[in-house]
């Protein structure tokens, strides 16, 4: 078994129903954030984080995203005959087979997604990334959940504060005792739970690092909230087998499984982004 973390699984087989129409013809991962789809992002967050292998669960009508990631010889030949450079389209793919598909052939779950990357696991713990999840943020959150578990081993995910009314949008944590203010001992996992039975309002975001002990309790393949496979079910059938921590991550979280949140972060990345940034500004004043 390989201590170091280095492959991450990015689970993008769902459909995208919140961002109709734009994701009607078009993968809802494919949307623009700034100048690249919104998977570019999170593939960009783990490959700073030192990620080296990637594993992608796909599904139906996906295959824009392989494009994405595969070489384009002939739009390659085409800039640089007209002298235009090649690295915004080149750059970021890794070398082949470093990055592989595999299908969940049918809509069970987060934890259902999760286990198709049994194989790639091989063993080894994995990060699990979940695209609709954009988080801006100094040090990448992926860095920062391996940070944590560099030190202090077993699973980590990040979680953040969410109004109570909102829990049951979500995973959420039990807190345990003990812990520092941005690391907490997780006591318990509850997937979506009415506001009445939430345990605390630390909500968990897409960014997990997991111990392949997961595979085996994902493979009971038990229903839980909304008939789903969950991946907070096997998640909680963890605890107290192995060290399990939420990290309060530093950054902003853009739920851009939604278009508002994709609009929010559009803002967000173009304000932050110094080619932006200017004509931003002064079209933001003009509107305003
Ligand atoms: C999934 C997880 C949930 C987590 C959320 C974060 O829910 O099941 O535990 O809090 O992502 O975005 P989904 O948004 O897929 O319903």
């Amino acid at each position: 078994m390989n201590d170091k973390v280095l492959k991450v699984v990015f689970p993008i087989a769902g459909r995208g129903t919140r961002t109709l129409p734009a994701s009607k013809a078009v993968p809802k991962e494919m949307l623009p954030v700034l100048d690249r789809p919104l998977i570019q992002h999170s593939f960009e967050e783990a490959v700073s984080s030192g990620f080296e292998q990637f594993l992608f669960i796909t599904g139906r009508d996906k295959g824009a995203i392989e494009d994405h990631f595969d070489r384009h010889p002939d739009l390659e030949q085409a800039l640089s005959d007209k002298g235009q450079a090649l690295a915004a389209i080149r750059d970021f793919i890794p070398p082949p087979a470093d990055i592989s598909f595999v299908r969940q052939q049918e809509p069970l779950g987060l934890g259902h997604a999760v286990w198709c990357a049994r194989h790639f696991s091989a063993g080894d713990p994995v990060a699990v990334v979940l695209t609709d999840d954009l988080i801006l943020a100094d040090q990448p959150c992926l860095a920062q959940l391996l940070e944590v578990q560099a030190e202090l081993g077993g699973n980590v995910v990040a979680v953040m504060e969410v109004p109570k009314d909102q829990t049951s949008r979500y995973g959420v944590i039990d807190p345990g005792a003990g812990g520092s203010e941005t690391v907490i001992p997780i006591a318990g996992l509850v997937e979506k739970p009415a506001p009445e039975d939430a345990p605390s309002n630390l909500a968990v975001v897409g960014r997990y690092v997991l111990q392949p002990e997961i595979f085996a309790e994902l493979a009971r393949m038990e229903k839980g909230a909304g008939g789903e496979i969950q991946l907070t079910d096997a998640m909680a059938r963890l605890i107290g087998k192995m060290p399990f921590h939420a990290v309060v991550f530093e950054g902003r979280r853009f739920d851009c499984g939604s278009a508002a949140g994709l609009l929010e972060a559009n803002l967000a990345y173009g304000l932050n982004d110094e080619t932006f940034a200017p004509g931003l500004r002064s079209a933001i004043k003009e509107f305003l």
